[in-house]
């Protein structure tokens, strides 16, 4: 099932309310699909406002297509402090911008229409990955509710700098199977979908935690509390890929100290699991025997 008009405006009918677009653009993704999906991929050059990820922090971990939108903007609604300003120096000189901390969706949409209609070439700036607590979609569904068509630029997650600056993978061979992103219990998280738990008790799962620094000692009380073993590793990585970048590196039982005593309420990611030190692992099937096993009819070695 296709949707012969993906960016048809639809606000005369339900007035301009967010909620209202949200709930309308949803009920057309569920009767149909819509026609980008098959006939554009992410990468491609496309028609409307990019939602492009600024990646961690370090501008050269910004995608080139991201840089090529950035640095033809007219305008550049970015996010804040989430966004490190040097991504903005480097590469949007020419553009105005316009931070979107403290804006909600009644503010934002139409600035971002009414320049985007007025035929500026706009582009919305989240950090990291805007698929990954970005709040993106709802933004991106009032734009199409107006008739201002929006698509993804994806960027590197801060659990891949963070990653990355550990020296170590998310997924290891016999250490960890599996990658959880998930944030901790609060404002917008009730206890019951707080699932931090649950993803440490599986044992073979990298669990990044996102928005969780001013609650690194609750979550790892209630660890223990839950049973955990103290002793299993945790990095608190701060700012990962920023000038002022910090790691802090202890256990369930330890880490909690090392936060306070840094300051940090906000700004890193916390990663629990045996993958953080990268030790234990085993060599994989990959470069093991599976590599050793002679190619297919095509020449291919095999599969992913
Ligand atoms: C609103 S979420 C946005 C996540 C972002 N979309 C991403 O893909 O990284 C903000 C949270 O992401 C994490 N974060 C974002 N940038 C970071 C960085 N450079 N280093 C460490 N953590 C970061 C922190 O946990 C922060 O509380």
């Amino acid at each position: 099932m296709t949707d012969p008009n993906p960016n048809e405006g639809g606000g005369a009918e339900t007035g301009s309310d967010p909620q209202a677009a949200i709930d309308a653009r949803g009920e057309r993704r569920r009767e149909a699909l819509d026609d980008r999906i098959t006939e554009l991929s992410a990468g491609d050059e496309q028609e409307g406002i990019p939602f492009v990820g600024a990646g961690p922090g370090d501008p050269g971990l910004l995608t080139v297509t991201g840089r090529r939108l950035l640095e033809g903007a007219d305008l550049v609604v970015h996010a804040g402090s989430l966004v490190n300003s040097e991504v903005l120096d480097a590469y949007c000189a020419d553009a105005d911008l316009v931070n979107s901390i403290g804006k909600d969706l009644e503010e934002l949409v139409p600035l971002m229409c009414d320049a985007y209609e007025g035929g500026e070439a706009v582009v919305r700036l989240h950090s990291g990955d805007p698929a990954v607590y970005g709040a993106a979609l709802e933004q991106m569904d009032a734009l199409e509710h107006e008739g201002v068509p929006a698509y993804f630029v994806p960027g590197v997650t801060s659990a891949f700098a963070a990653s990355a600056t550990l020296r170590t993978q998310l997924t290891l061979n016999e250490v960890a199977n599996h990658v959880a992103f998930t944030r901790p219990r609060g404002k917008t998280l009730s206890e019951e979908a707080d699932h931090v738990s649950d993803f440490v008790g599986m044992g073979d799962v990298t669990t990044c935690i996102y928005l969780g620094t001013h609650a690194v000692r609750e979550t790892m009380e209630r660890l223990l509390e839950d049973g955990h073993d103290p002793e299993i590793p945790v990095a608190v990585v701060y700012h990962a890929s920023w000038p002022d970048e910090d790691v802090l590196v202890g256990t369930i039982g330890t880490i909690a100290d090392r936060v306070e005593e840094a300051g940090y309420r906000a700004s890193a990611l916390v990663i629990v699991g045996e993958a953080v030190t990268g030790a234990g692992y085993e060599r994989s099937y990959l470069y093991g025997d599976w590599a050793n096993r002679g190619s297919d009819a095509d020449g291919r070695a095999g599969s992913d």
